[in-house]
């Protein structure tokens, strides 16, 4: 080895580390934050009866509300305690006098897959005396399905039958409806006796630009999968967001109707990469949102949008565990975001390094319809391979006679599934709901227990953004 490239080894030695430390030391200060967010919320004299503000929320929004809920009666001074649904006992109902909660609905009318022990356990008990307690709900929802904030409204009949008393009509919310919430707000203003509750507003959406447009599955026997880079627009910095997160985008061909779009890249790629793919009415004409962003809109177009916190999608605690990574089609984007969050974290994210032995590997399950169309990402997907960073099954439903998906996989692999398991891993699922998350989960079901999948889940080990 030359000085130079002894120099050279040394410096990029050290810009690894100083990466490292700023990485570990913005992930404690957000880590902090967070907590702080909490922190200021108990009440000020310790035993003093609190409001429960609890919320069930899958990709954030009944969460942030539940924040938004709290932190607007901790400033009318009111004690508050805001917690999850799934931290709550049956002790803690029969020892409060006051709940707020705020939960929205998924699948078919079903609870957010945090929520689903609370409506297992806590809900299928036998009948309870909660006379005493006083509620108001929030319930999330969107009309245009079947069974409409269908959780919301078993929570409440829920409560009711077992004697809590309405603080006021359950109020039911479609797609974020203002007027619902503002109903919502005026009923907390009034019950903390105050008249000036601080405004409540979404994060405002914020200019960013279609910068590069790549159509990533031609001739393929599906809709089109396009990716697409967005950068903030001039002057505007890059925000700060995590692998799992969301971005809300709306196109001005349905202004007030955002849609949600699963990020996969990191800020260190310097710009959100999404994977959309068009969809198709009957009629033969595109989706409003996708068609606009894959065909209609020019490159450099304008595009408004804002990053949403995904908690549930998050890496959380799993930061150092292995990840079995599993999906399908545009759900490869969430799991390419975790995939280069790992390797950003490591600071090694485009260095063509191989993985160190102190990182734990990745393992991506992932499916689509034939190997020569629709293999997205397939060479930096193979190169991470060969850098043992990952291990990468591929699952092709139509390139053979009978049709093989992600769960049969899974299946085949069960013996390797609970080994990873076993040795600590997280498993992150992302695509469709339909078809494939629920084959999935009962594939899990079968190879690991439906006890130890459940306790996966609360341990956030086990973690879904399904769609
Ligand atoms: C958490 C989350 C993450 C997501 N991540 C991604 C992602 O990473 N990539 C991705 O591609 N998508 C993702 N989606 C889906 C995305 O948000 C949009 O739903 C999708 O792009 C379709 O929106 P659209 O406006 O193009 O279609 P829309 O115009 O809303 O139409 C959607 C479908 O509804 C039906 N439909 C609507 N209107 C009519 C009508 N008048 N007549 C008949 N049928 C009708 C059709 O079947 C149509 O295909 C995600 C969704 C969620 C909730
Ligand atoms: C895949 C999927 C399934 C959904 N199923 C229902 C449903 O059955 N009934 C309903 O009222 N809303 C349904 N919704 C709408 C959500 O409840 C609504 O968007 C809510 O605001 C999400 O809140 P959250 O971010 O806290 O999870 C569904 C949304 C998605 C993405």
């Amino acid at each position: 080895m030359t000085r130079e490239q002894i120099v050279q080894a040394l410096v990029t030695v050290l810009a690894y580390m100083l990466m490292c430390g700023t990485i570990a030391w913005r992930y404690r200060q957000r880590q902090r934050e967070a907590q702080r967010r909490v922190d200021a919320l108990l009440p000020a004299t310790p035993g003093a009866p609190a409001w429960w503000v609890a919320y069930a929320s899958q990709t954030g929004q009944a969460e942030q509300l539940a924040l938004q809920t709290a932190q607007a009666l901790h400033t009318a001074g009111v004690p508050v305690r805001l917690a999850p649904l799934s931290q709550i006992r049956m002790a803690d109902l029969q020892h409060a006098d006051r709940l707020l909660c705020i939960a929205s609905t998924y699948g078919e009318g079903d609870p957010p897959d945090s929520a689903v022990p609370f409506a297992r356990q806590v809900m299928a008990s036998a009948a309870v005396n909660l006379s005493h307690l006083h509620v108001g709900l929030l319930a999330l929802g969107d009309q245009t399905y079947a069974n409409y904030c269908g959780f919301g409204r078993a929570l409440d009949h829920w409560l009711m039958a077992n004697g809590a008393q309405p603080l006021f009509e359950r109020i039911d919310v479609d797609k974020s409806d203002p007027n619902a919430l503002q109903r919502w707000r005026q009923h907390l203003a009034h019950l903390a006796g105050t008249n000036d509750l601080p405004d409540w507003e979404a994060p405002s959406l914020q200019p960013w630009r279609l910068q590069a447009r790549e159509h990533l599955n031609p001739g393929s026997a599906g809709e089109a999968v396009w990716h697409l880079v967005l950068v903030p627009d001039a002057l505007q910095p890059l925000p700060d967001w995590q692998a799992g997160d969301l971005v809300q985008i709306e196109v001005p061909t349905a202004p007030g109707e955002p849609r949600d779009y699963s990020i996969a890249s990191v800020p260190q790629d310097g710009a959100l990469h999404l994977l959309v793919r068009q969809s198709r009415r009957t009629d033969g004409s595109l989706g409003v949102a996708s068609g606009w962003l894959t065909k209609q809109a020019d490159l450099g177009a304008s595009v408004m949008l804002r990053v949403r916190e995904h908690s549930g999608f998050r890496m959380g605690d799993n930061a150092h565990r292995p990840l079995i990574l599993i999906g399908n089609g545009t759900g490869l984007a969430g799991l390419r975001g975790h995939m280069r969050g790992r390797l950003a974290a490591a600071g090694m994210l485009g260095s063509g390094a191989e993985r160190p032995e102190s990182v734990a590997p990745m393992w991506l399950l992932f499916g689509e319809r034939n190997a020569h169309c629709d293999a997205h990402h397939r060479d930096e997907i193979d190169t991470w391979v060969r850098q043992g960073w990952l291990r990468a099954d591929w699952v092709f439903s139509r390139d053979q006679e009978e049709r093989r998906y992600v769960q049969h996989a899974l299946a085949e692999s069960a013996g390797e599934v609970r080994e990873w398991v076993e040795q600590g891993a997280a498993i992150y699922v992302c695509g469709s709901l339909e078809g494939m998350a629920g084959e999935v989960n009962d594939a899990l079901q079968r190879i690991l227990g439906e006890e130890a999948l459940q306790q996966l889940a609360a341990d956030g080990r086990y973690r879904r953004d399904v769609y």
